[in-house]
């Protein structure tokens, strides 16, 4: 962090949440929370809560929460320091001069080189496109594909010329060293040629980051040619597998969903349509880092794939990847059209808003596609197909969702319904059917005793976030080593020190937390959801029976410890042996 803990928690402490976000969300006032519809999800009743008290927000919807930095990072894309900034000007405060390591310094100053690059390259092919006679061929290419002047402007659409050496010279003379020239992906060095322009004759596409960086380029030749499309190689600053195309737009679309495509041409011929909420990935296979960079937007994605047969391959790959991240998918049909772009300019934008209408359940279409593999006429392929939708069908953990695609799949293929619930009972009795597997970005999946022990430690944290009178009460038998989550850990001794001396905000614990992710996941454990129970006495038992579940599952981890010969967890098993005991007669009451 390159601000000062001090002068974060001042400018955090200075801005009123309930007046940033009301800027964004209109919000109400109901009991101790202000409550608005979810600005990160698609929602039509409010599930997002805003805590004047807590200083943060949370969806029950969505899951999402944080304070008032984490809201502006989420919302407008903002890095810390951004939002930070934006705060600070709203709150008056002078921020002080960044403070960089010396590494940092060296680090961000490459990243902005390479960056400064691809921006200026992205700036010399779009004057070659208007401005240079070469570029006439390019300009009459695009507007053949019938894009207006609009929307090349909007995608900063440009021309890469037949000399190579152009660009290299254009970006010499503006400062850069050959070195950076290679390194940001735009020109090739060889023996023969020198350093030279890895794209020449081509339409040029600037591919760029959610903030609107440049950070690489899709070329595509004129007329035919190979290869079709040119890529930058990926690079210091351009991960192909983390990025997508058109997102810089898509991510305030707020359309309720993602449209997910093959080509650049794809999604800026959606884009002229009005649907902006089109992506494409980049010149590679759809990744699981892209489905989740889509999760941070929507929980739905329509795939708008090539008719072909490797578009369908490509689609069926997709609706894995996004059924792993949760996300729900639907197939739009083109046909008899290739691709959204040409399916746009032969039937219009009312045409595929009615695809749109009607796209396809993914589970349907996957079956569908199946079905083409078996000559169902024949008794036995027959056989073999209800045998394969059995097997998937298994895989649906929620035995509602199964029972209603089960009843739903048999009605489409004339399957008895009795049948093929038999079948699927015993392929799921037989464990035929692999258990579907979610992980969770870099996170392993857990048992079920695992997530049990976390989530009592989420309640528990909540708890004394609601209730902070319980704290000195049951100080001296919890303490943060209790908590086995490492990130819960940290959390709460800082949350603990805070209690002591008399002033805890949540909201600034969250501020203490560099990376996104940790920052979620801290804000959400002071908005677990408390049971909704009448009296204080029912309270008082749940809040004990979290209280004893952190601690029995703290007392088996310490003991777990000891037993791989962990010196230092032998204390901690006596003490939590301790604590258990006393704690089972103590009585927890919630009275001040
Ligand atoms: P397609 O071959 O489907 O082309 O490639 P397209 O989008 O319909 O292109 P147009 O309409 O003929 O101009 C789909 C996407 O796959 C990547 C590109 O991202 C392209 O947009 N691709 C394709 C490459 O990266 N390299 C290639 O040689 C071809
Ligand atoms: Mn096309």
């Amino acid at each position: 962090m390159y601000y000062s803990d001090e002068i974060v928690e001042e400018i955090r402490a200075k801005s009123d949440i309930v007046g940033v976000i009301s800027g964004y969300v209109s919000l109400k006032k109901k009991g101790s929370n202000h409550w608005g519809c979810c600005p990160f999800h698609n929602e039509k009743t409010p599930s997002f809560a805003v805590s004047e008290n807590k200083q943060m927000y949370h969806c029950f919807g969505c899951g999402e929460s944080g304070n008032v930095i984490t809201f502006l990072m989420k919302y407008e894309n903002y890095s810390f320091p951004e939002a930070l900034r934006v705060l600070a000007d709203r709150a008056g405060v002078q921020l002080p001069e960044l403070e960089y390591s010396e590494e940092q310094k060296k680090r961000a100053s490459r990243r902005q080189r390479l960056l400064d690059v691809n921006k200026d390259a992205a700036t010399f092919f779009y004057y070659q496109l208007r401005k240079n006679p070469h570029g006439e061929v390019g300009l009459a290419y695009l507007r053949k594909r019938e894009l207006t002047d609009e929307t090349m402007k909007k995608f900063g659409l440009g021309y890469a010329g037949k000399n190579g050496g152009e660009l290299v010279a254009y970006l010499r003379k503006k400062g850069y060293r050959d070195e950076e020239i290679r390194d940001a992906g735009v020109a090739t060095f060889s023996e023969k040629n020198g350093l030279s322009s890895q794209f020449w004759n081509r339409v040029m596409f600037p591919i760029q980051d959610a903030n609107h960086r440049v950070i690489g380029f899709g070329g595509r030749v004129m007329g035919d040619g190979e290869p079709k499309y040119l890529n930058s190689p990926e690079t210091d600053i351009f991960d192909k597998r983390r990025n997508l195309y058109g997102l810089n737009y898509a991510r305030t679309a707020r359309a309720g969903n993602m449209i997910l495509c093959e080509g650049y041409m794809d999604v800026i011929a959606m884009h002229q349509a009005g649907f902006s909420q089109a992506v494409a990935s980049l010149g590679t296979a759809f990744t699981p880092e892209q489905a989740h960079l889509i999760h941070r937007y929507t929980e739905q994605v329509l795939l708008a794939y090539d008719s072909d047969g490797a578009g369908v391959k490509a689609a069926l790959r997709a609706i894995g990847i996004l059924r792993n991240e949760g996300l729900t998918a639907k197939v739009i049909n083109m046909r008899p059209h290739k691709d959204p772009d040409e399916f746009m300019k032969a039937l219009g934008r009312e045409a595929f808003q009615e695809r749109i209408d009607q796209a396809e359940n993914s589970f349907f279409y996957e079956i569908r596609m199946l079905e083409s593999n078996y000559n169902v006429k024949d008794p036995e392929e027959r056989t073999k197909f209800h045998r394969e939708i059995a097997t998937r069908l298994c895989n649906f953990e929620e035995e509602v969702e199964r029972e209603n695609y089960l009843q739903a799949i048999a009605e489409k293929y004339y399957i008895g319904v009795d049948n093929l619930r038999k079948l699927v009972a015993n392929y799921a009795a037989a464990g035929i059917a692999k258990p579907v597997e979610r992980p969770k970005s870099g996170i392993q999946s857990k048992t079920a005793a695992q997530e049990g022990a976390k989530r009592a430690q989420k309640l528990l944290i909540t708890w004394i976030a609601d209730y902070p009178q319980i704290f000195p009460k049951i100080r001296p038998y919890i303490s943060p080593a209790d908590f086995t989550e490492e990130l819960y850990a940290k959390v709460t001794e800082r949350m603990f020190a805070d209690l002591e001396k008399g002033n805890f905000q949540p909201a600034e614990i969250i501020s203490t937390f560099e990376d996104e992710q940790s920052q979620k996941e801290a804000a959400e454990l002071f908005f677990e959801k408390l049971p909704e129970m009448e009296t204080t006495q029912e309270k008082e038992q749940a809040l004990r029976d979290v209280i004893l579940a952190v601690k029995r599952n703290s007392y088996e981890h310490f003991k777990q410890k000891q037993a791989e010969r962990d010196i230092n967890a032998i204390t901690q098993v006596l003490e939590a042996k301790k604590a258990l005991l006393a704690l089972e007669k103590l009585r927890i009451t919630l009275d001040e």
